[in-house]
């Protein structure tokens, strides 16, 4: 009995471990929600308005990111009102392709 309670323990830790790999899906779907590849494109697939995403995150800093989604230069709509969580999850996104 005690060593189900411990392995189902072990489980759930393994859950919190392996979630943030898991968490690729979660991004992607953002980005798709939010219209973002109506117009950018990654690894070839999306749109071709605005500049591929491939390796920006090596071409710009993450607060330059940041401040391309809340007061975009022009072209692109400002993405101001989104919550400050999907924020943080937009900019270590993009911040990681690199
Ligand atoms: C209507 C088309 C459009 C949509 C929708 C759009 N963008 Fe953009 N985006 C652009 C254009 C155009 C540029 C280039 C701006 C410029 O340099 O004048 C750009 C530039 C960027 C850049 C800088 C890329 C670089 O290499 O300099 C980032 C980062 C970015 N967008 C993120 C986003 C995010 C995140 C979303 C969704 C929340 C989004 N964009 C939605 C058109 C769009």
């Amino acid at each position: 009995m005690k060593i189900a309670a411990l392995l189902a323990g072990s489980a759930v830790l393994v859950h919190f471990l392996v979630a943030p790999v898991a968490a690729q899906p979660s991004e992607t779907d953002l980005v798709e929600r939010l219209g973002c590849m109506s117009c950018h494109s990654l690894n070839g697939k999306g749109g071709d308005r605005g500049p591929a995403w491939d390796g920006v995150g090596a071409r710009l800093t993450p607060e330059a990111i940041k401040k391309q989604i809340v007061s975009p230069r022009a072209r692109m709509p400002s993405f101001a009102q989104i919550k400050p969580g999907q924020l943080q999850v937009l900019v270590e996104y993009l911040a990681g392709l690199k």
